[in-house]
């Protein structure tokens, strides 16, 4: 068994440095899959550590925010390039410190490479706009301007990717950031911080702070000096980046929980809706923001869908996502592993048909990991907790429904926005849905899953606070406006008085 004694001690990245944290305390990175495995000590960091990143990363504003932004951009495009040479070696290092399987961690750091290419490419766009003015002789323009340093708090489930997703537009509009990465994920932040450093970026623009939410990520949310803070994580958390960041009108972006659904209607192409049902529930072990928790099922195909459905889920075969016969991995930690051991016990005491899984596996195949059974719960009621609650896990709730105002209707009656689905072949009900669901995302004939990075991405309700990661939408959240007014006309001007 590896101790932790014999593992490597990885510590912060500050001013262009890899500095151990002054805390001087460290914790245990495991595999979630064979938990005798220890990828590495990261440092759990303080508000010491924070303040001396977030130092840097002011320091290195003042400079950073002149250079030119295609020039920044090519720092850009070369750490994209660094990353399409390293993906497999940081998939492979993802699948043991997350648990996916490995062709899920080669999207994860592709969305990475999607990102950092994108971002790359607004260096010589960040469009503002011009517009006549409504005097003579007198220009008008606006300009986008970044607002400084952005204290960036990612989560476990997209580790490499999340943090991209924040870092790549803060960093191309001429903000500096400090990253505050998940505790159970460091090693995916620390692959790509280094990847940027080794192509160029200057000392104490990009600084890494390891640690846990109250230790490191509050003191950075709560810095006097970090006007922007972006999150991706729980509601619950988010609720508190918001409080923190309110007193002093930080600029505050939140992307939270979901509560996805697959509508399943009458005329749908089975197959295909339960193909997408699988991977859209079961895919990262269901512990996507994304996922489908919830398939809306029409009466007249309900019971063939769900024997089929159910059919699939009990064969996939789950283990140490490095293997590549491996269709799900396990769930990132014991505490997740409790969460969805506890909503099988309330589906179960609710009301809900279990239909198939339910239990831990612990054979000798799944003892060392916190590998869960795909898991069904038929007969469900929209207002049952687990078809109400974020589960987090592979557990998925089938809810029959009579019509698609029905589905639409269960649909949206959830706190969440995020995603919704619908498999059907009448342009009808396609467009119907489209217009009416109320999440972020929609998709017809594909899963709840699967967003690419030049399309907006986030939620309504208690998914999100307003504000849209990825695309030009993230672009609008890492800069504020400047409008310019040039008047060439020698005389004064009076807007709205000398306009006739
Ligand atoms: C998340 O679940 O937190 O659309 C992000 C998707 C991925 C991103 C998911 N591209 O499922």
């Amino acid at each position: 068994m590896a101790t932790a004694a014999a593992a490597r001690e990885f510590k912060n990245f500050i001013l262009g440095e890899w500095v151990a944290p002054q805390s001087g305390q460290f914790h245990e990175n495991r595999n979630p899959a064979n938990t005798d495995e220890v990828i590495g000590m990261f440092p759990l960091s303080s508000a010491a550590d924070v303040g001396a990143a977030v130092t840097a990363a002011r320091e290195a504003y003042r400079k950073w925010r002149l250079v030119p932004a295609p020039k920044r951009a090519e720092i850009l495009f070369r750490a994209a390039e660094l990353l399409v040479k390293r993906k497999e070696d940081f998939s492979r290092d993802m699948t043991r410190e997350m648990g996916k399987v490995l062709a899920e961690t080669r999207g994860d750091v592709q969305e990475a490479i999607d990102m950092t290419y994108y971002m790359a490419g607004e260096g010589r766009r960040l469009f503002g706009q011009t517009t006549p003015s409504e005097l003579p002789n007198k220009f008008a323009m606006s300009v986008r301007q970044p607002i400084g340093v952005c204290g960036l708090i990612t989560p476990w489930n997209f580790p490499m990717a999340i943090p991209s997703w924040k870092m790549m537009p803060a960093l191309v509009c001429g903000n500096t950031v400090v990253l505050k990465p998940a505790e159970d994920t460091p090693l995916s932040s620390y692959h790509l911080v280094e990847t940027l450093a080794e192509a160029g970026l200057p000392a104490g623009v990009v600084n890494l702070v390891s640690g846990e939410g109250p230790g490191s990520g509050s003191p950075l949310a709560k810095h006097a000096e970090v006007p922007v803070v972006s999150f991706t994580g729980s509601t619950y958390t988010g609720r508190i980046i918001a409080e923190i960041c309110a007193p002093d009108f930080k600029h505050c972006s939140l992307e939270m929980g979901g509560k996805n659904i697959i509508l399943v209607m009458e005329d749908a192409n089975v197959d295909l809706a339960i193909d997408g049902a699988i991977w859209g529930g079961f895919g990262t072990a269901g512990q996507r923001c994304t996922a489908a928790s919830r398939i809306g099922v029409h009466k007249s195909i309900y019971h063939e869908f769900a024997r089929r459905f159910v059919e699939r889920a009990r064969s996939l075969k789950v283990g140490n996502g490095l293997d590549p016969s491996i269709e799900m991995g396990p769930v990132i930690n014991e505490q997740q592993l409790n969460t969805v051991m506890s909503y099988v016990e309330i589906g179960k005491s609710e009301g809900a048909k279990l239909l198939t899984g339910g239990h831990r596996l612990q054979g000798a195949a799944h003892a060392k990991g916190w590998f869960h059974e795909p898991t069904v719960f038929g007969d469900c009621h929209a207002q049952m907790r687990i078809a109400q609650e974020e589960i987090f896990g592979p557990v998925v709730s089938i809810i029959p429904i009579d019509s698609l105002e029905e589905g639409i209707e269960v649909a949206n009656d959830v706190p969440y926005g995020l995603s919704a689905s619908i498999y059907t072949r009448n342009v009808n009900r396609a467009f119907s849905a489209l217009q009416d669901f109320s999440t972020g995302l929609v998709y017809v004939n594909a899963p709840t899953i699967g967003a690419e990075t030049h399309l907006p991405f986030g939620g309504t309700k208690q998914t999100g606070n307003g504000h849209r990661e990825a695309a030009v939408s993230a672009i609008d959240f890492f800069t504020e406006w400047k409008s310019v007014y040039i008047d060439y006309s020698d005389r004064l001007q009076r807007a709205q008085i000398d306009n006739d």
